[in-house]
C-alpha cells in the first residue's frame, strides 16, 4: 500500500470508530420513537464496551485497531528525529530503523548519537547519521541544521530531489515544580527548548517539504495539554503552545501535501537505564537541562543526591517507551491528527475533561495540591497516597 493510501485508511478508520456509536445510538433512539426499536441490545452493548474501554484503555480505540505502522510507510524514507539520544527519541529511532527508514538523529551529544546510529544500522539495512543541534540555538542554528539534514538526505538516498519525509520533534524537557516557585529563567528556557526550537526547525524544513509537496511533521506534546498538570504549569503551557502551533499549521498547508500529527503521551517510563532525563526544577540550578547533566552515571548520581530534575514514579504507572514510540510512529504513518496515550487513571481523567469537564476540574482541584506539595518537597508526583 502507498503511504497516501495508508493515511486515508487511518483517517477513515478513526472516522468510522468515532461515528459508529453515535450512529447506533441515533438509530436506536429514532426507531424507538416510532415504536420499533432497532439495534437496542447491540447499542447497549457497544455503549457499555465504550465506557469500559474509557476506564481501562491506554489509547483511543482507533489507535488500537490500526496497530503498528506498515513497513511501506517508512521503508526508504528519510526521517529526522530530534531528542534521539535517549528515551522516547531513541526508541523511535530503533523502531523506525527496523521499518527501513533512513535516519538523521539529533541531540547535543555526538558520542551518544554515534552509538545509536551503530545500533540502528545493526537493526536493518537502513542508514543512520548523527547531526548535533542545540535546541537553544535559535532560527539560524535551525536553518543551518536543516540545510545539513537536506544534504544528508540527498547523500543517503542518492537522489538530488530527496528531502525530509518525516520530522519528529522529540527534544524537550519536563518539569517538577510549583508555578509560584518557578523562576522566569526556567519559564523562558522551557519555552525555548519545547516550543521555539520546534517552531524554528519546522519553519526551516517546511519550504523543502512544500516544494516537494510531501512530508509529515510530528510533534510530541503531552497529556498535560489534554489534562492540566499541577506541578508542571510551565511545561503544560509549552506543550499546549506547541500543539496549537502544529494544529494551526496543519490547516495552513493541508492542500500542499504536508501533514501534521501531534502526540500527547502521559508519563512514559524513560530514564530506566540510569540516564538523566531533561527535567526542570524551580530554578535552573535545580534543573538537569545542561548537556553534561546527561553525560555520565556519576553526574546522574550527583543529580539524584541533590534532588535535581525528575523524581520519577514507578515504572508500572508509566507507559512503556517502546510501545509509546510504536503508537506515535503508527499515528504519523496513518495520518492521524492526534495520538493520545496514557495509563489509567490518567486516560479516564482525560475523558472526564472531554465530556464532563466540571468533574474533571474538580478532580484536579483535589489531586493538584497534593501533586504540587510533592513537587515542592522533592517527592514523586506520580505515586500519591
Ligand atoms: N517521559 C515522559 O513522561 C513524557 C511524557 C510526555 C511527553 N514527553 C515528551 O517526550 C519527549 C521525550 O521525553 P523523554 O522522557 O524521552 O526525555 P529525556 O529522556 O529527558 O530526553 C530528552 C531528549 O531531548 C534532548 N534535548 C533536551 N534538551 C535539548 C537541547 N537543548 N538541545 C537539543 N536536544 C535537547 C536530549 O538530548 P541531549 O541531552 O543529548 O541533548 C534527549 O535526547 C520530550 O519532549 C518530553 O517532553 C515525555
Amino acid at each position: 500500500m502507498k503511504p497516501d493510501a495508508i493515511m486515508k485508511l487511518g483517517v477513515v478508520t478513526q472516522l468510522i470508530c468515532e461515528l459508529f456509536t453515535y450512529g447506533l445510538v441515533a438509530i436506536t433512539v429514532f426507531s424507538s420513537a416510532f415504536g420499533a426499536p432497532l439495534f437496542a441490545p447491540i447499542t447497549a452493548f457497544v455503549v457499555l464496551a465504550l465506557f469500559i474501554d474509557m476506564a481501562v484503555g491506554t489509547c483511543d480505540p482507533w489507535v488500537r485497531v490500526l496497530g503498528d505502522a506498515p513497513k511501506e510507510a517508512y521503508d526508504g524514507k528519510v526521517v529526522w528525529i530530534t531528542g534521539a539520544s535517549q528515551g522516547l527519541g531513541e526508541e523511535l529511532a530503533l523502531h523506525l530503523a527496523k521499518l527501513g527508514a533512513k535516519l538523521i538523529v539529533t541531540s547535543r551529544r555526538i558520542d551518544v548519537l554515534q552509538k545509536l546510529c551503530a545500533a540502528c544500522d545493526a537493526c536493518s539495512a537502513s542508514d543512520a547519521k548523527p547531526l548535533v543541534l542545540d535546541a537553544r540555538g535559535g532560527a539560524s542554528a535551525a536553518k543551518k541544521a536543516s540545510d545539513n539534514a537536506l544534504q544528508m538526505a540527498k547523500q543517503m538516498t542518492g537522489n538530488e530531489n530527496a528531502g525530509i519525509d518525516y520530522l519528529f520533534h522529540v527534544a524537550g524537557g519536563s518539569q517538577h515544580a510549583a508555578a509560584e516557585d518557578t523562576t522566569e529563567e526556567v519559564d523562558r528556557d522551557m519555552f525555548e527548548i519545547n516550543v521555539m526550537s520546534a517552531i524554528g526547525l519546522t519553519k526551516a524544513v517546511l519550504p523543502s517539504m512544500l516544494g516537494r509537496r510531501t512530508g509529515t511533521i510530528v510533534a510530541i506534546g503531552s497529556m498535560a495539554v489534554k489534562c492540566p498538570a499541577p506541578g508542571q504549569a510551565t511545561y503544560s503551557a509549552t506543550k499546549a503552545a506547541l500543539a496549537a502551533f502544529c494544529h494551526s499549521l496543519r490547516g495552513e498547508v493541508a492542500d500542499r501535501g504536508v501533514r501534521v500529527t501531534v502526540a500527547h503521551p502521559g508519563p512514559i517510563a524513560t530514564g530506566l537505564g540510569g540516564q538523566t532525563r531533561v527535567v526542570y526544577g524551580a530554578t535552573l540550578e535545580k534543573s538537569t537541562c545542561d548537556t553534561d547533566a546527561g553525560k555520565s552515571d556519576e553526574k546522574a548520581k550527583t543529580n539524584a543526591s541533590e534532588q535535581k530534575g525528575a523524581v520519577v514514579g514507578k515504572k508500572e504507572k508509566r507507559l512503556d517507551a517502546g510501545w509509546t514510540a510504536r503508537r506515535i510512529a503508527a499515528g504519523a504513518a496513518f495520518g492521524l491528527d492526534e495520538v493520545v496515550l496514557a495509563k489509567q487513571p490518567i486516560m479516564l481523567l482525560r475523558h472526564f475533561m472531554r465530556f464532563v469537564p466540571t468533574v474533571g476540574y474538580r478532580v484536579l482541584n483535589k489531586v493538584g495540591p497534593k501533586r504540587t506539595r510533592a513537587a515542592r518537597s522533592g517527592k514523586s508526583m506520580y505515586d500519591l497516597k
